[in-house]
């Protein structure tokens, strides 16, 4: 290339308060640095926006095992899942220029990429949330992280966000019998219901989720999927049946507390219903597995998934989207097309 393009980005303006706003963020224009012998340079078409931003961006963060975002500082472009078309590659790269991949440089229109952090993705019609949402995360943890068996009874929190809306129908393909999630809205809780596959729906300003769960699963849960911890936690322990499972995937209790993002989540749990329920709890992080992403990319070919997305046009919104998305205002996972 003779001359790179210009390149806009979102940084982080100052740590937010309590709730991260679109203030907290700001957009600049810089020159896109050149790109070495190694390097791909891509114009994004997608990029993912991530909760977990909000918790990166929190004054005291700090890097954290198993959580795949830097802290952040003020001054700091913003990182997630883009997918981008490539304009200029290095002639041995194996990419050709108009082939899509995925890399992880997106909240910016342009990008310069080593190739080893490019995955090719051809260049046919591409579906974002195949590749961007978490339809893989749902698969990894019900395949590894633990297994579905015939005639389960699951039940998912968060079932209306990234993670959640893929994981009940991935269970239901896995072989589930009924399944369960719970939510912030009776909005939601229809969607999910009418578009996700879900039985039956409970609300976590609803009452007691114990309560609910007892209406929802009358006979117990085998398997829990869990996105939120806290009283969830502790409500799925006393719903579980006999050698239940449960997979830890994230704790939004602490993650978007409204006070501030932690990633500290207590839960008192009664550990005597455990031991007589013969309960697996089982914390698992997708990223540690990454070899299952290729299995999800054929497994869903064919699985007749819904790919639950909020769909944002442009740049200048993904700070108003990220705000939303830690407000529960959106659905599925959230992706800035570009
Ligand atoms: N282990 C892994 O491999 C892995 C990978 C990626 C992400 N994660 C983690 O998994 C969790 C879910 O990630 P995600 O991207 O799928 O997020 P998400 O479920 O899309 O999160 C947003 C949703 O959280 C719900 N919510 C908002 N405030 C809440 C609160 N105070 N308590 C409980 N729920 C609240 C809202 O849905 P409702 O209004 O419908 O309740 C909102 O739409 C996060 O903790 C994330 O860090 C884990």
């Amino acid at each position: 290339m003779t001359s790179m393009p210009k390149c806009r980005q979102v940084r982080l303006a100052r740590h937010p308060e309590a709730m991260i706003q679109p203030s907290d963020l700001v957009i600049a224009e810089t020159q896109l640095p050149p790109s070495g012998p190694t390097d791909v340079v891509v114009r994004n078409r997608w990029f993912r926006v991530s909760i977990s931003t909000r918790l990166m961006a929190d004054r005291d963060a700090q890097a954290v095992e198993g959580i795949p975002f830097p802290a952040l500082s003020p001054g700091d472009t913003l990182a997630d899942g883009a997918i981008g078309e490539v304009l200029a590659c290095p002639p041995d790269s194996g990419f050709m220029v108009g082939d899509f991949v995925s890399h992880p440089f997106g909240w910016r229109d342009h990008a310069v990429v080593p190739v080893g952090q490019c995955v090719a993705l051809g260049r046919g019609p591409i579906e974002p949330a195949a590749y961007l949402g978490h339809g893989w995360t749902a698969y990894a943890a019900l395949t590894r992280g633990i297994r579905i068996r015939p005639g389960d009874t699951v039940f998912v929190s968060s079932a209306a966000g990234a993670i959640g809306s893929m994981a009940g129908q991935v269970a239901r393909r896995l072989g589930a019998a009924r399944v369960i999630g719970s939510t912030g809205s009776r909005d939601k809780a229809d969607w999910m219901r009418a578009d996700l596959g879900y039985d039956a729906a409970v609300l976590r300003n609803g009452g007691p989720l114990a309560d609910q769960l007892a209406a929802a699963a009358p006979d117990g849960i085998d398997v829990f999927v869990d996105m939120v911890g806290g009283d969830h936690l502790v409500a799925a322990v006393g719903a579980a049946r006999e050698g239940a499972r449960f997979v830890l995937l994230g704790a939004l209790t602490a993650e978007l507390d409204r006070q501030g993002a932690s990633v500290v989540a207590p839960a008192a749990l009664d550990s005597f219903q455990l031991i007589l329920k013969d309960i697996t709890l089982r914390g698992y992080s997708a990223d540690r597995d990454v070899a299952a992403f290729a299995e999800w990319i054929a497994w869903q070919r064919d699985a007749g998934l819904h790919f639950a997305r909020t769909m944002v046009a442009g740049l200048d919104a993904a700070p108003q989207a990220l705000h939303d998305a830690c407000e529960g205002r959106l659905r599925g996972v959230v992706i800035v097309a570009l």
